[in-house]
């Protein structure tokens, strides 16, 4: 058992994507107040905390990830009271709640970027941005990308560039601005006031620019792929340089004036070696571990991830995290469906080769029970306790992803797996709301996955999800630690205890299961004396 038991090291932590998660006013667009009449599911699921995507002030152009005012609620999801409401609520039923930290950039429309381009060329205004004269005449300064497609940058009247790694509507901040440092430090500190228990940083690596720009060598047009993924011998002129380190404390110090707090990265593509200087003890808490969700349900490829991640992370002290699903990659019980894993954070059009449903739900329900039980803090993302799969064959004309209009639909984007999601099978919008209003349509078959038509069912995904994080509690894996159980692992079956429980992984053919009380399955008809299945999971008491 971990000596320091502080939340953050063993949280479930529950992403709520506000836009989708429940409907409050009918307008088709989730909100806070639909969030608060359904928070008592989430008490009910057995989750720690909440992680809410940005439901800041914001034009909308990347779904609330372009914020035009940090501290205060953009309308279409409540005042700020509806937030004081909801975090009220989630505290007296003992659940913490994250919220998102977008500091990389801004609105185009936020007051800072406005004065910026006012103000004109040379101003303290434009340098808390990074604004730059172009190469001869009509080209940007560098070669850097978007992620999302195209250029980083974009030139305005005057004839500057402004740069971009995102959206054209997202300008980056200029973070060897004290300036910037003290806005955020302000921001956080309105917050923490507020009683938040923490943040998720949003592309918390790239945050600090390589002194002079210079051009990229290779050249990766994707956040989540791993094309391109810096090293030691070859650094990156924007994700993960190391003056980020200096930025990551300045925080750490404001959420250390708070009692309990926590502060979590999302860092895409930097190896686990470097990843874990990140969580050094007065660095952040916690960061997301995308080795982990790149990974495929295989045996060998599952036990090196979780190695390296326990070690990497133990070098520093840190807890490891596990994740599989959030709003920016292809659903779980989707993406496992396939051999090789469809590009990360491009989602899964109508021309793509459709999953194999069936496959999927298997997989990811194993993929899931394998994950709660490792020593650590997970992330769920909203549905997937409904084993939610993508929706695979969203029409171009609903697509709103910014990826989509800059790649010319070459990319289709992540409005997939950011669908509203059902609550009852046959209520309008499938009770995301009572007036059958959707930002984006829901394909039939969330019909079949509605939390109506799995409460209480045995051996439904939400029954499963229920069980494995009572047991999960109840014997607190999360503080615990995990021995391989050599003996009984082979190159199709993977076998490890942690606190008390035994658990096995098969991911050939079906095997008998070790002796022990069986406190929970994958596999609904499985007996103690049981054979168990491919891939199928079962947790036993040792
Ligand atoms: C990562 C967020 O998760 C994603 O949704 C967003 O588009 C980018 N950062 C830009 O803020």
């Amino acid at each position: 058992m971990h000596a320091d038991e502080s939340w953050w090291r063993h949280a479930v932590i529950y992403q709520i994507y506000p836009r989708s998660f429940a409907d409050g006013n009918g307008d088709g667009m989730g909100d806070l107040l639909g969030v608060l009449e359904r928070l008592d599911s989430l008490k009910e699921l057995g989750v720690d905390a909440i992680w809410f995507s940005p439901f800041f002030k914001s034009p909308q152009k990347d779904a609330g990830y372009d914020v035009s005012d940090y501290k205060d609620i953009d309308p279409l999801f409540g005042p700020l009271a509806d937030f004081d409401a909801v975090l009220a609520k989630a505290h007296s039923l003992g659940i913490r709640v994250i919220i998102d930290l977008v500091p990389n950039h801004s609105s185009d429309q936020h007051p800072l970027f406005q004065a910026a381009l006012k103000a004109g060329k040379g101003s303290a205004e434009r340098d808390m941005y990074h604004f730059r004269e172009g190469k001869d005449g009509n080209t940007p300064p560098n070669n850097w990308p978007s992620v999302f497609g195209g250029n980083a940058w974009t030139q305005i009247d005057d004839g500057q560039w402004y740069l971009h790694i995102f959206d054209s509507s997202q300008p980056d901040f200029n973070w060897n601005n004290p300036k910037v440092i003290e806005f955020f430090h302000d921001v956080l500190r309105f917050w923490f006031d507020r009683g938040v228990d923490g943040f998720r940083v949003d592309v918390a690596h790239s945050l600090i620019k390589e002194e002079g720009l210079p051009d990229i060598e290779e050249i990766s047009t994707s956040m989540t792929g791993s094309d391109s993924e810096p090293t030691e011998e070859k650094p990156h002129p924007f994700w993960g340089q190391d003056g980020v380190h200096e930025i990551i404390r300045g925080f750490r110090k404001v959420s250390d004036e708070y009692e309990d707090r926590a502060m979590g990265a999302e860092a895409w593509i930097l190896p686990l070696k470097k990843m874990a200087k990140w969580v050094r003890p007065d660095e952040y808490h916690q960061t997301f571990n995308f080795a982990y969700l790149g990974t495929q349900w295989r045996c060998a490829d599952l036990r090196r991830v979780v190695d390296e991640s326990i070690y990497e992370f133990g070098q520093v002290g840190a807890p490891s995290t596990w994740v599989l699903s959030n709003h920016d990659v292809i659903r779980h019980v989707t993406r496992l469906a396939y051999d090789e894993i469809p590009k990360q954070g491009d989602g899964i059009g109508p021309n793509y080769p459709q999953p194999d449903e069936a496959r999927g739900q298997r997989v990811g329900r194993a993929a899931t029970a394998f994950m709660l039980a490792l020593p650590g803090s997970s992330y769920l993302y909203q549905g997937e306790e409904l084993g939610l799969p993508e929706h695979t064959t969203l029409e171009a004309k609903y697509r709103q992803d910014p990826t989509f209009f800059r790649t010319n639909g070459d990319r289709v984007g992540r409005d997939g797996c950011r669908v509203p999601i059902p609550w009852e099978a046959d209520a309008p919008a499938y009770g995301f709301n009572k007036t059958g209003k959707s930002w984006l349509p829901q394909p039939e078959n969330y019909r079949r996955y509605a939390r109506s038509e799995q409460a209480g069912v045995a051996g439904s995904t939400l029954e499963l999800y229920r069980r494995l994080l009572k047991v999960r509690k109840e014997f607190k894996l999360g503080l615990g630690s995990l021995k391989w159980v050599e003996e009984l692992c082979d190159d199709s079956t993977l076998v490890f205890d942690n606190s008390g429980v035994r658990v096995v992984a098969n991911f050939g053919s079906p095997i008998a299961l070790p002796a022990g009380e069986l406190l929970v399955t994958t596999q609904h008809d499985l007996t103690i004396e049981g054979v168990l299945e491919h891939d199928q999971v079962a947790w036993i008491r040792l």
